[in-house]
């Protein structure tokens, strides 16, 4: 380990004792409240120099993700039963389907008993507990006055910050959208204490092995689909809680927030909620037909898709088809091949709403992912095809509460910025000469299902020259600077990253740190903000070193 400064050691001893505190480690707000400082960055400043120096270490697919660093084994995990669903919003019943999960050992305090709960709702999120996570719950009657706990309220069971006012329990929620539940004394039971959360939307397990994977028992469990449960080049879901605290220590309160390059729509996705206008858009049809589903659903009738999505993993199938003659044996298992194309066929024919259509679409498409020979995109598949498992379609689990005022578009982003006016407006283009209409043309394929020929090794179609992005050529920087001269916004958040000096030169970016300097400017202050980032590679190039960068301007020009 390297040595720190004094400062590093006043943000390494406060997260020491708030972890001693709470049993699990502070956001960056909670540091930075603790230590009276004013910046967020400046903490995330100290806390990025703490990690490379090895004093402490993140796990990505942790909420509240700083710890200290020590080396994990096996025996670092313990098994407790998940019992069911725990709402952060209104008190809902908890549902008791026990099953086991392994947690850190570190979540789990002393002999008590605990069990874990999935979080369902969005009022903890400004706390780092989100919708689809896993609490770790030590069972207990009293909590100290503002801890995150377990309360039975008339027999309902709620996520919330316990506050007790002389004659009157104060449930309040970590997200200013929602309001503070108050309980007389009589009504309420304290069941537990929060102790750590599991962010379960990703697979816990990393390359060096050092974290185990969330095991539960078999069919126990009604899985949902989450709108992060899928590869997409570029990504943002493992760094939403970056983005979000430059948005929260930059942007003050907005009404509109359009992701303007929105991919998979993460980005988008954690900015929706009730009273704010998200504006998503993407150039390929497969991610407008997803951002539909998640952003644009603003009501549907969950049995209604149960039933279908149902009927369609029952499908059964005969002879080849469209997906099975073309993707089958390579990219697919020949069995899954055929499912696959028999289920699109099936859409087709199947008396839906254009929105239950994106909505079986975005199904099938993450089943797809899921199953897929690949590295997770589809410029080529793996020699060899040992991926056997069946394909398997899931629910969607779609926020409908999120989405009422929301827009969504597919077309060029410099067109579509000429028509629109929003608070923030995030960038999030291809850094790179690699089309992601190249990388996902079979996923376009199946979504727009005209059938055309395909071409080549990779099997791509043909006719994909509509989804060529300047942002991929040597035109980028003319379009980037195009873009933000035409934004009518607020706050200008880019994401870039660091690649514009590889060596490798299809992974090289395609614009230069000078040159966005120099545009953004043109609008007004600018901040950078970085973050170590182990990127999703196309399999081949050693992202190591790399680092994800957030340029920050607001605007007065
Ligand atoms: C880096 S990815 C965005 C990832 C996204 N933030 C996420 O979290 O999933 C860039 C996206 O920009 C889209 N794109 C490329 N050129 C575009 C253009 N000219 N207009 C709109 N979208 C474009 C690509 O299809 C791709 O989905």
């Amino acid at each position: 380990m390297r040595p720190i400064t004094k400062q590093q050691k006043k943000v390494l001893d406060f997260i020491k004792s708030f972890i001693k505190r709470n049993s699990f480690p502070p956001t960056l707000e909670e540091i930075a409240s603790g230590l009276k400082l004013s910046a967020v960055s400046t903490v995330h400043q100290h806390v990025n120099a703490l990690i490379h120096k090895g004093h402490l270490q993140k796990r990505e697919n942790f909420a509240r993700a700083i710890e200290i660093k020590k080396e994990a084994k096996i025996s670092d995990f313990i098994e407790i039963p998940l019992l069911g669903l725990i709402a952060a919003g209104a008190p809902i019943a908890t549902v008791e389907r026990p099953e086991l999960i392994k947690v850190p050992r570190e979540f789990v305090v002393g002999t008590k008993k605990h069990h874990a709960l999935r979080v369902q709702g969005h009022s903890m999120q400004d706390a780092e507990i989100f919708n689809g996570d896993i609490v770790v719950i030590c069972e207990q009657t009293n909590i100290e006055d503002g801890g995150i706990g377990v309360a039975l309220v008339n027999g309902k069971a709620t996520l919330k910050k316990i506050y007790w006012e002389k004659t009157r329990y104060r449930l309040q929620p970590a997200n200013t959208e929602y309001q503070p539940i108050y309980v007389k004394n009589k009504d309420l039971e304290i069941r537990g204490r929060l102790t750590g959360i599991v962010r379960s939307r990703f697979e816990l397990v990393t390359k060096e092995g050092n974290l185990l994977p969330l095991t539960r028992t078999a069919n126990t469990f009604d899985q949902r689909l989450q709108i992060n449960n899928r590869r997409f080049i570029g990504n943002k879901s493992k760094l939403l809680g970056f983005i979000s605290d430059i948005v929260a220590e930059k942007c003050g309160s907005y009404q509109s927030f359009c992701d303007i390059f929105a991919g998979t729509g993460a980005v988008a996705n954690h900015f929706s909620r009730p009273g704010v206008k998200v504006i998503a858009n993407d150039l390929l049809g497969s991610s407008y037909n997803s951002l539909k589903c998640w952003l644009e659903t603003t009501t549907y009738d969950t049995e209604r898709i149960t039933g279908l999505i149902s009927h369609l993993n029952n499908l059964k199938t005969s002879g080849q088809n469209y997906i099975s003659k073309n993707f089958g044996g390579t990219y697919f298992t020949p069995a899954n091949a055929k499912k696959i194309g028999a289920i699109r066929e099936e859409i087709e024919t199947l008396q839906v709403t254009p929105q239950e259509k994106a909505i079986l679409l975005t199904s099938l498409i993450y089943a797809m992912d899921k199953v897929a020979n690949t590295v997770g995109h589809y410029e080529a598949y793996r020699k060899t095809l040992d991926t056997t498992q069946e394909i398997k379609l899931l629910v969607p689990d779609i926020n409908v509460q999120n989405n009422q005022n929301n827009k969504v578009y597919n077309k060029d982003a410099n067109k579509l910025v000429r028509e629109i006016e929003c608070d923030v407006l995030y960038i999030d283009p291809p850094y790179n000469s690699r089309q992601y209409g190249d990388s996902y043309h079979l996923l376009e394929n199946v979504v727009t299902w005209k059938k055309p020929k395909v071409l080549g090794v990779a099997k791509k179609m043909e006719e994909r020259g509509h989804l060529k992005s300047k942002y991929c050529l040597k035109s980028a920087p003319e379009a980037f600077r195009d873009l933000i001269l035409n934004a009518k916004t607020k706050h200008i958040l880019l994401s870039y990253n660091n690649t514009a000096e590889s060596k490798n030169t299809r992974s090289n970016a395609t614009i230069s740190d000078k040159w966005i300097l120099e545009t953004l400017k043109m609008r007004g202050k600018v901040d950078t903000f970085e973050r170590d980032y182990k990127g999703f590679t196309t399999g081949k190039s050693d992202a190591s070193g790399n680092s994800e960068r957030v340029f920050y301007c607001r605007v007065t020009n």
